[in-house]
């Protein structure tokens, strides 16, 4: 039924790697008793009321993540080291933090902004990024961070499907997306973040300057909106495998599980110093890049470059990182660059790794145990989960290449295509039961949608796997069509549809191609419209079409000239049959296949 690669083996391919015992370790982890923390659970004495609340009974999850320190005697703590691409180095503590967010929340009260607007902010990890959107959050609008990289189109769908109210970015972002702008027909204002001071904007009604707003705001009487623990909170864009990406939307409420995932599943203690690689434009940057780590009073890293092993590693010597939290590509990027690399630097600050966004081979468990003194602790969740649902904790002992065990709390099972619940070591669909804090609330506009992902009693992920005799979930693949490069969902679909926008193309079918690096990289077929040959020439300039429209990361890789297209009778592209012939595995049954529109 499912193609999909094997990347992981359901079997051990590598012994258990076990943990010393709690008296043993460097530090006593937060979660000591895995089995029976699970067996005792309870998520209004173990989540809901380790937060503060608001004092008429609400939830404001920004609130807990800054002001509540502050308001605790925490304010002088470090809340954020950020660390800008060109070496630049700014440190706020949490006083300073509720202040900037305060003054941003009364700009956007002060701007007319509602309980529940759509906020999006797109733009690159700058300190500003984080006032604004704690700021948002407090003044009751609901975020929507955009991965920088994109083009104007995937700004425009989310932008125009939301309804945006207000965009906060930065002069270089905004000019890349200028002239879609007026296609937002609810969007009030921009808000322009220019921190260098370099670029000469021109303001006017719509478009206004964040250091003009935070200098004249006067936010000494700024009131917190008193939001509940079911107001919007944050928006995440996802792909499927049809049609455009769904808005995800969360509640305040979901804080509760951050901030507990965050204690128990990646070990955060107040004081230590967090280093989160990923960006808030993706759902990891938010909850683990702002929720998990400031409701838990640590010192966050922010680093506004991208990958590179040596400045990692210098980063986490220099700062003294306790807890990092990356994803499985970077983690063979660092593979790559060697064992050499990591001898260079004093990594002995660390305590506690974790991996997440795509399967972590068993391989690098290993490696990483070896070179780190410490194995990466694989995790497992998802947009839609909002937070930490499997997870290898530090008490637990490892079975490199299996995403751990469900968070206490929460309740997994394996299906078979009736949504029966199958037994140990059968794959199937992987399904959770519905009701954990951080479930999303809604797929933006799309009730159908939402709905289909519910099946007798179950919540169905998309994803297929299988658990072994001893409760460990196993990844096996995703059970769509969905592409998963370097930790990123890309949606067939999007790419598609930027692709046939080119006049040489007639159609295009989208596929996942392995790779060894970033799992999956993006590639297209496409067939010509009449007059247009096949050459070297058109295939790079429709790879450059596809990056000015979509981002690098999203645009195809490869691109193939085919002759006719395979299509369902109903006229569906067959992406399994591109993605079988690509593989050189059999075709199946198309007969089948051809009527499955
Ligand atoms: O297919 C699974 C894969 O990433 C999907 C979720 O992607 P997204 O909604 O962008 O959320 C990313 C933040 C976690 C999943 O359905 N995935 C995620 N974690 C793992 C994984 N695949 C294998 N192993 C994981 N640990």
């Amino acid at each position: 039924e499912f193609l999909y690669i094997e990347l992981r083996r359901t079997t051990m391919a590598f012994e258990e790697i076990t943990k010393p015992s709690v008296s043993d370790m460097k530090e006593t982890p937060n979660l000591i008793d895995y089995q029976s923390t699970r067996e005792d659970f309870d998520w209004y004495r173990d989540g809901f009321s380790g937060l503060d609340w608001l004092p008429d009974g609400g939830l404001n999850n920004a609130y807990e993540a800054v002001d509540r320190h502050v308001n605790n005697g925490k304010g002088k703590q470090k809340a954020l080291i950020w660390i800008g691409k060109n070496g630049d180095e700014e440190t706020y503590t949490y006083s300073q933090f509720k202040e900037e967010s305060d003054k941003f929340g009364q700009v956007m009260k002060n701007l007319g902004m509602q309980r529940a607007d759509r906020v999006f902010i797109f733009m690159d990890r700058i300190p500003e990024l984080y006032f604004a959107a704690m700021g948002i959050l407090k003044a009751g609008g609901v975020i929507a961070p955009l991965f920088s990289a994109f083009g104007p189109d995937p700004v425009r769908d989310r932008m125009e499907d939301a309804g945006a109210s207000f965009l906060v970015t930065t002069p270089e972002l905004k000019s890349k997306i200028d002239t879609m702008l007026p296609d937002i027909k609810t969007l009030q204002k921009v808000i322009v973040i220019d921190k260098s001071d370099s670029a000469n904007i021109k303001t006017d009604e719509k478009t206004l300057l964040y250091k003009d707003l935070m200098k004249n705001v006067d936010a000494t009487n700024f009131i917190l909106e008193p939001t509940t623990q079911y107001d919007f909170s944050i928006m995440h864009y996802t792909s499927g495998s049809t049609g455009k990406p769904k808005g995800v939307l969360h509640r305040h409420q979901a804080v509760v599980q951050q901030w507990l995932t965050g204690k128990w599943a990646l070990d955060l203690k107040e004081g230590d110093i967090y280093f989160c690689t990923a960006d808030p434009g993706w759902v990891t940057g938010t909850s683990y890049g702002m929720m998990a780590p400031w409701t838990n009073c640590v010192t966050q890293i922010i680093y506004e470059g991208g990958f590179s092993a040596a400045s990692w590693y210098e980063i986490i010597q220099k700062y003294g990182v306790t807890v990092w939290y990356t994803a499985p590509t970077a983690i063979r990027l660092l593979m790559r660059a060697g064992e050499a690399v990591v001898q260079r630097y004093d990594l002995s600050s660390l305590r506690f790794i974790g991996s997440v966004g795509e399967p972590l081979n068993p391989e690098a468990v290993v490696w990483g145990n070896k070179n780190y003194k410490m194995p990466i602790h694989d995790n497992w969740w998802q947009t839609e989960t909002g937070a930490i649902m499997c997870a290898n904790y530090a008490t637990t002992n490892i079975r490199p290449g299996s995403m751990g065990k469900p968070f206490p709390g929460v309740t997994m099972g394996i299906l078979d295509d009736q949504y029966n619940e199958l037994g140990a070591g059968e794959s199937g669909i992987l399904a959770v039961r519905p009701g954990w804090p951080s479930q999303m609330f809604a797929y933006w506009q799309q009730d159908e949608m939402y709905n289909s992902r519910f099946k007798k009693g179950w919540y169905i992920t998309g994803d297929q796997a299988s658990i072994d005799e001893d409760g460990y979930f196993w990844f096996q693949g995703r059970a769509d069509d969905v592409i998963n490069t370097a930790g990123h969902l890309v949606g067939p679909f999007e790419v598609e549809s930027a692709l046939i926008e080119h006049k040489a193309v007639a159609e295009a079918g989208v596929i996942g191609k392995p790779d060894p690096i970033a799992m999956e990289v993006v590639k297209a077929f496409v067939t010509l419209n009449p007059d247009y040959e096949a050459t070297d020439q058109l295939r790079r300039e429709l790879i450059g079409f596809a990056r000015d429209k979509l981002s690098a990361g999203v645009a195809p890789r490869e691109i193939d000239f085919i002759d006719v297209m395979p299509k369902t009778r109903s006229g569906k592209i067959m992406r399994r049959l591109l993605k079988a012939r690509e593989l050189g595995l059999p075709e199946g049954d198309t007969s089948t296949l051809e009527d499955d529109g």
